[in-house]
Order: C-alpha cells, then sequence, then structure tokens
C-alpha cells in the first residue's frame, strides 16, 4: 500500500472513496461536509437525516452523493474529542477497512499537525490489515488497497517524515499482528526466533538467540522447564537497538512473554480454553515489534528486547506440579500448576535483563485469565511501584487510543506465595490471581524500574473492535513507542 501526500482538494480528487470526520453534532456544520452537500445539490444532507448521523464515536455512513469527483464518500463518527491521535486514527482504520479491494481513497484528515497525520497514516495501514498467508483459491483476495491519498494544503517536509512515521508505525503493528495470527505449528520459537533474526538484519540492528544447549548455558532453568514438555526446542532473543551519535540515551528493554502455543502442560487446559492459545506469545509479537518501530523510527532511545520463547506441551518429560527449579538468579521455584508458565519464562527474561544497566524495563504477557475477569476484554492490566511510569505509560496508552488500566502490586498478597520447599511457589490462590502472577515477576527485577503489562485480554480478539478485527491486534506497539518518544520529548513549558 503507497500514502501519497495529495493537495488536491476534497471535492476535485478523484478516488474510489473519500473519507471525512464529523465530530460530535457537526454533521450539520462540518465545512467540507457542507461544501460536499452543496455539490451534490442536498443529497448528503438528506441521507445523513435519514441514517441519524450525528458524529458520534464509531458511527459511520456511505454515500453516494454526487457532485464530487469521489465515487463515494465516507463520513466517520470521531465523537467529541475529534482531533486527537486516537480519533485521526479511528478515521482512517473506518475508512480503510470498507475499501479494502478499492484501488485508491482518499482521507481528509481533522488536522495537518504532524502526530494526527501520523495517525491517520498508522490507522490506514491498521484499517486494511488482513491475514491472508493461508487461504488458497478463489480465497486469496484479488484485490488490495493500492493508494491512500491524504489531503492537505501544503506538502511539507515536516509531513512527509510524519508519513513515514505513520508507515514505519502501522506495519509494526501489522508484523506483531502476523506472529500473532499465525498457526502454531508454523510459529514456534525457532521461527519466532528467525523472524526477528531477518528483521533486526534487514535494519541493521543486533539480534541475538540462544538454542537449547544456549539456554541451558546461560541457566535459564525456568524456561527449560517450561520446554521439558516439548518436542520443540526453546529459544531465547535479545536484540539491540543503538541509535546512532546520541549520547547519554535512555536505555530501555521490552520484554515478552513468546510461548508459541499454551496447551497447559500437564496441568491441560479445556479444549475451548485451548483453541486461541496460538496467542499466547504476543507479549513477545509486541516486544519485537516496538523494537523494530524503534530503530525504523531512529528514536534517540537505546532499546533493548528480550523474549523467552517456548511451547507448553505435555510430552513425556514434562514438568509436574511439585518439581523444583532454580531460576537464572538463583532462587528456587517449586511448581504448583503447569498451566502458570508464562511467569516462569518471563521470570528468566526479568533476570536476564537486570544485568544491562536499564533505565527501566516493560514487560508484556497475555499472562492471566483473571486478568481478563478483572479489566474485560479490551483492556490491559499495568503494574507497577513507580507512579511516574505508572503515569506516563497510562498517557502513551491514552493518547495512541489504546485501554490500560492500573492493578495493585497488593503487598498482603505476597504470602500466598511462600513454599514450604522452595523460595517460593510460582502461583498464588484463585482470588487476585493477575495480582499474584505479577508479584511473582517482581521477585526477578531487582532494582530496575519495572512495569508489567498483562495483555490476555486486548492482545487477541474474537471479534473486530476499535482498530483491529478478529483475532492478534498487535495491541500495545503504538503505545509502547510513544512511551519511548515521551522519555525523550522536549518539555515546551520549559
Ligand atoms: N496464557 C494463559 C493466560 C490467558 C488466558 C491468556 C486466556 C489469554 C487468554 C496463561 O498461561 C494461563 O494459563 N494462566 C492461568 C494461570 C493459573 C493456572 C494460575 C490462568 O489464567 O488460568
Ligand atoms: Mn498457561
Ligand atoms: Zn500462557
Amino acid at each position: 500500500m503507497k500514502v501519497t501526500l495529495s493537495t488536491d482538494p476534497p471535492l476535485k480528487v478523484t478516488t474510489d472513496l473519500l473519507a471525512v470526520g464529523v465530530a460530535d453534532g457537526q454533521q450539520g456544520r462540518d465545512p467540507l461536509v457542507k461544501a460536499i452537500d452543496k455539490a451534490s445539490q442536498g443529497s448528503l444532507k438528506k441521507q445523513i437525516r435519514l441514517e441519524k448521523f450525528e458524529g458520534k464515536d464509531g458511527q459511520v455512513l456511505k454515500a453516494t452523493p454526487g457532485g464530487v469527483k469521489a465515487k463515494q464518500v465516507l463520513l466517520v463518527g470521531l465523537g467529541d474529542q475529534s482531533s486527537t491521535v486516537a480519533a485521526a486514527r479511528t478515521l482512517a482504520v473506518r475508512a480503510a477497512s470498507v475499501s479494502q479491494s478499492y484501488g485508491t481513497i482518499a482521507i481528509a484528515p481533522p488536522s495537518e499537525a504532524p502526530d494526527v497525520v501520523r495517525g491517520v497514516v498508522s490507522g490506514a495501514f491498521l484499517g486494511a490489515y488482513r491475514f491472508t498467508r493461508y487461504l488458497t483459491g478463489d480465497r486469496v483476495p484479488s484485490k488490495s488497497l493500492s493508494t491512500v491519498k491524504l489531503l492537505v494544503d501544503k506538502r511539507t517536509p515536516e509531513l512527509r517524515e510524519a508519513v513515514q512515521a505513520g508507515v514505519a508505525l502501522g506495519e509494526s503493528v501489522n508484523h506483531a499482528r502476523d506472529l500473532t495470527n499465525a498457526p502454531p505449528n508454523d510459529m514456534n520459537p525457532p521461527a519466532l526466533a528467525d523472524f526477528a533474526k531477518a528483521q533486526a538484519k534487514d535494519l541493521g540492528i543486533q539480534c541475538k538467540v540462544w538454542d537449547k544447549k544456549g539456554v541451558q548455558k546461560l541457566g535459564m532453568n525456568l524456561l527449560l522447564a517450561v520446554n521439558r514438555g516439548s518436542a520443540v526446542e526453546p529459544r531465547f532473543i535479545h536484540m539491540t537497538y543503538k541509535p546512532k551519535g546520541v549520547k547519554d540515551a535512555p536505555k530501555v528493554a521490552f520484554v515478552g512473554k513468546g510461548i508459541t502455543f499454551d496447551a497447559g502442560g500437564l496441568c491441560l487446559k479445556p479444549p475451548k480454553s485451548m483453541l486461541d492459545m496460538k496467542c499466547d506469545m504476543s507479549g513477545a509479537a509486541v516486544t519485537i515489534g516496538v523494537v523494530l518501530a524503534a530503530a525504523r523510527l531512529g528514536l534517540p532511545v537505546e532499546v533493548h528486547g528480550l523474549v523467552g520463547s517456548t511451547e507448553n506441551m505435555t510430552g513425556d518429560e514434562a514438568y509436574r506440579p511439585g518439581d523444583v527449579f532454580t531460576s537464572l538468579d538463583g532462587k528456587t521455584v517449586e511448581i504448583i500448576n503447569t498451566d502458570a508458565e508464562g511467569r516462569l519464562v518471563l521470570a528468566d527474561a526479568l533476570a536476564y535483563g537486570r544485568e544491562l544497566g536499564l533505565d527501566c524495563m516493560v514487560d508484556h504477557a497475555t499472562l492471566t485469565g483473571a486478568c481478563m475477569v478483572a479489566l474485560g476484554p479490551w483492556t490491559a492490566g499495568l503494574f507497577t511501584d513507580d507512579e511516574e511510569l505508572a503515569e506516563r505509560y497510562a498517557t502513551a496508552g491514552a493518547v495512541e487510543g489504546e485501554s490500560y488500566w492500573r492493578l495493585p502490586l497488593e503487598k498482603a498478597l505476597r504470602e500466598m506465595l511462600e513454599s514450604e520447599v522452595a523460595d517460593l511457589k510460582h502461583t498464588g490462590e484463585r482470588h487476585g490471581g493477575s495480582i499474584t502472577a505479577a508479584l511473582f515477576l517482581r521477585e526477578f527485577v531487582g532494582d530496575t524500574p519495572w512495569i508489567h503489562l498483562d495483555i490476555a485480554g486486548p492482545a487477541f480478539q474474537d471479534r473486530p473492535h476499535g482498530y483491529s478485527g478478529k483475532g492478534g491486534t498487535g495491541f500495545g506497539v503504538m503505545t509502547g513507542v510513544r512511551f519511548l518518544e515521551s522519555l525523550v520529548a522536549v518539555d515546551e513549558e520549559e
């Protein structure tokens, strides 16, 4: 898909579809809507009234008003926050998703602020996304959206840069979606590592991968414990992006859960809960996506991506409840439920990360069903002891239109992890399940400021919602990038 900046006037642009955002209640006042209506001799307003289009968030109206060069016009309701990055992105997501098989669409952005333009461009990529790699014959879409024209007054270098950034961001999210959507027989730990390596090579950034022998040498015994039941080797991945010519850049690691399939191990999941468990490497997908996006955008931040990857299966050698293993940092861990595998893999990765001298670590994991019970399917749980980080991350999420809600690292629940036979049990009781998971992770981060994001809900959707269709969403990539940018933003008030 190609994105171009076009100075064609909206009424004159040749296109299959012209998309226009309309703020809440502005359907009668918006200057562009009025101009199109006039050209169509009142037919657009008639349809607006007929279909009760009021510019409400999420509302869309497709019309063929005539009098304009565009074959169709799409009005997209942007609600009462119509000039935000999130609203601009929503406009483009809707426009691109209704016109996936069109040749060209044109989008009139709600403003020409570079950030808004970047939001629109990334949104066009998100809306146009389809996972078609496994379709054959006439199921293969014959056409896909080829050109998006962004209608602006002036083509400035700043806007060109915003377009490039939007492409980089949108493609990084879509890469993360591809990784999550790929079936688990193909997207196994070696394949995940190969993807990271190939992408890193293209961008000229470092990517080190440890195979099973290497992981044994490192001493990641918790990752190896989970891997015991699998016929496929584990991988540990360390990607590094270092900005060129930047002194004293902040140093941040993203850490991801890379369970390419979670059968639950011996504590086997029931079939219904197992069905979507290819999504259990979404944390890894986001982690890789953020590192790649940071490199593509050339952010002045040193970004590390750490991924522990294995399947969680039931083979002869599978780990058992009651087993005790020693983590990378020397703590003994008593296994309680083999379906709580994610925190084990993360524990070793966090213990590895804390040796890197970081300013902070951010982990993403589809960690607990309990988090979805608490927050619903579209909101991630955010855990940290650091007030400033919590605020900064939540703000980044709000700007990008990804939903986070802070949950407490409740001290009182720590006793649920006390074990008779080892330093730690790895699960607590049913109630407070996402909190005890987070408390377990905290044991491994040392003094490094840390945020844990439980993305069990928003990583994978059973129906279209927000920026994404059914399946993998790439949730977290855009917020991660915005968070990194906030660390180096020049404060305007200073
Ligand atoms: N991968 C699952 C969590 C999950 C559930 C992610 C639903 C996405 C959708 C995780 O490994 C798991 O099985 N967690 C258990 C923990 C329990 C055994 C303490 C859970 O949530 O039931
Ligand atoms: Mn599990
Ligand atoms: Zn899992």
